[in-house]
């Protein structure tokens, strides 16, 4: 297929733009998500080319990889899909902790095999860090499971930088995922030149800010879901940041796109970043989405939104 990318070391070759879907049945993130879109969401991805989704048993719980699953089903193309999951929340009680220990991994490895109904995940990340595994050992777990075929290639992600150096001891991570986008620049400073000098993919969760650099917000919008408590939604830096997204504006015109499409592209730009997960809560922003792939930014385009958001 065209314009398809490489993860990094792996054997993965997806479309750069990827589909996040934590609200594709997300129930324990977005109030009143309606499943029915959620599946629309994915079918739209598919139909159109996207082939890359990201998932998590945390999301729902549960119920995002089975939609997901469903979907697969109906329209019988689990082969063209690259789809990402993660692992490491338990329920103990009323508490949810996280187990990165190599017995917890294989098992829930196996119950998302079930829930997606497919007999191989092509990339299985651990998704947050524990206190007590040692991170080579949790790795050397999912090594086992991909040496066994039931997952294609190994991810972390919400590592710290030592927690990224030991998993990798072995030179077995093939994919990071961590927040970045350009309100929260953190990862440049030492995860994202690791994962590049190593060959790891980086994936950039929160790319567009949770909507906030799509460019769409004013200083009156409001929020009723998690984004009511995010820093950068807050009073006078909410207003900031607005200010921010306007001063890029003219990029996007002279693009011909809009801003979510050149926030996008610049993410594309940087070493170490192959592909990107936007998030959708509708099949028209999934649409929307691909057009991030027209935009060719000049270098002097890509300074200057590194410098608006510096
Ligand atoms: N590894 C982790 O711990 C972790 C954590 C968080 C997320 N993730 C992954 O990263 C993915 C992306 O994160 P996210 O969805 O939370 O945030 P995001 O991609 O930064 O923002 C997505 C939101 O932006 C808005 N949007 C999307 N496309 C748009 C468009 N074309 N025009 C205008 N608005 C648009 C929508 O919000 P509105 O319609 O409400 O405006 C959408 O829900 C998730 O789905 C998940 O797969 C991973």
């Amino acid at each position: 297929m065209a314009g398809q990318t490489k993860l990094g070391k792996s054997d993965l070759t997806v479309n750069p733009i990827g589909l996040g879907t934590n609200a594709v049945g997300g129930h324990n993130l977005y109030p009143n998500l309606n499943e029915e879109t959620g599946k629309d969401l994915v079918r739209t991805a598919i139909s159109n080319g996207i082939n890359f989704l990201d998932t998590a048993f945390i999301y729902g719980p549960k119920r995002s990889e089975e939609l997901i699953g469903e979907v697969l089903k109906e329209t019988g193309k689990r082969d063209e899909v690259v789809i990402a999951t993660k692992g490491a929340h338990k329920f103990a009680g009323d508490e949810t902790v996280m187990d990165n220990s190599p017995s917890f991994l294989k098992q829930a490895v196996e119950d998302s095999l079930k829930r997606l109904g497919t007999d191989y995940i092509d990339l299985y990340y651990i998704h947050f860090p524990d206190e007590d595994t040692p991170k080579d050992e949790a790795v050397g777990a999912l090594k086992e499971l991909k040496d066994e075929g039931k997952i294609k290639s190994i991810g972390v992600s919400n590592f710290s930088i030592d927690q990224l150096k030991q998993a990798n001891k072995d030179g077995y991570v093939d994919v990071f995922q961590g927040e970045y986008n350009l309100l929260q620049r953190y990862a440049e400073k030492e995860l994202l030149p690791y994962a590049a000098e190593h060959n790891i993919s980086f994936i950039p969760y929160f790319p567009l800010a949770s909507g906030l650099l799509a460019g769409k917000y004013t200083k009156e919008t409001k929020f009723d879901d998690l984004r009511k408590s995010m820093p950068h939604f807050q009073g006078e830096e909410f207003e900031r940041n607005l200010d921010k997204v306007d001063k890029i504006r003219h990029i996007a015109e002279a693009n011909n796109a809009e801003v979510a499409h050149v926030v996008l592209a610049w993410y594309l730009t940087r070493e170490g970043i192959d592909a990107i997960i936007p998030g959708a809560k509708r099949p028209d922003q999934v649409l929307n989405n691909l057009k991030t792939l027209d935009v060719q930014l000049s270098q002097s385009e890509v300074d200057e939104i590194d410098r608006v958001f510096r």
